[in-house]
């Protein structure tokens, strides 16, 4: 709890004392709070979702991929966006390595940071779904609890959460960006399936098991789930 010093001198001033020393080293006052989200209001806007959507003759949607590092998804992903891109629909494709050079760049793969990771991607993708597009997400979102944050912040049939199911000694044998190599002699810390978890989705809405099928066939699977509800106009 604080408040300005101009309004309120004990709620307004602090001191820093070194927890070691048990010195005070820093004194402050407040001279106003950051303003945060409880003074924004939500603003009415009269082109929504709907026509943005019909616009482009197709139902907004999040195929949200989710596997371990290597597992395919950005692969298969990339596919299903060409197929969609072919048959005429607006899509866009978020991927993890590349939201981790932007937006994301200053997020590591500490379990704080793979949530707030994922936070942003969701709201990201909700923009995109606003704006009535087809969003495929690719990032590994090892827990469940921020799968289901996602899933929560929208519309319950705009979410689609599809399973890159490959085991973990296949991941590390395919290996395309050595990183499990490094891992394994100890050079990355917090690796998924190593020393960071990886909470498998207990019902994926689409489950991809990739050991036994190719990318081209693993998409062509996810298009054919999705033809029927949001493909045809
Ligand atoms: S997530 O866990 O926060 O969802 P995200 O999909 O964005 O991860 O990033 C994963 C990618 O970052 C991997 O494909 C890999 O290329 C790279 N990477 C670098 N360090 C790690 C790590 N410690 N664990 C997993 N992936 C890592």
């Amino acid at each position: 709890m604080f408040d300005a010093y101009k309004e309120n001198s004990a709620l307004g001033s602090f001191i820093m004392i070194d927890k070691i020393t048990n010195s005070t080293v820093a004194a402050g006052m407040i001279d106003f709070g950051l303003r945060r989200a409880t003074n924004v209001h939500w603003q009415a806007v009269d082109v929504d979702k709907t026509v943005r959507a019909d616009q482009k003759s197709q139902k907004p949607v999040v195929l949200w991929f989710t596997g371990l590092s290597a597992s395919g998804k950005s692969t298969i992903a990339n596919l299903v966006e060409k197929k969609l891109h072919a048959l005429g629909k607006h899509t866009y494709l978020l991927d993890g390595d590349n939201v981790r050079h932007g937006l994301n760049k200053d997020l590591g793969f500490i379990d704080a940071d793979r949530v707030e990771n994922i936070r942003r991607v969701g709201e990201v993708a909700k923009l995109m779904i606003d704006a009535g597009l087809i969003v495929l997400t690719a990032f590994i979102s090892p827990f469940r609890a921020e799968r289901r944050m996602v899933r929560d912040m929208l519309e319950s049939h705009e979410f689609i959460e599809v399973f890159v199911d490959t085991p973990l000694d296949i991941c590390e044998q395919r290996d395309p960006k050595g990183l499990y190599k490094k891992a394994r002699r100890g050079e990355i810390k917090n690796f998924t399936g190593f020393d960071s978890p990886y909470e498998q989705p207990e019902q994926a809405d689409i489950h991809l098991h990739t050991g036994n099928m190719s990318a081209e066939d693993a998409a062509d699977a996810v298009i054919a789930k999705i033809e029927e509800k949001y493909l045809s106009s």
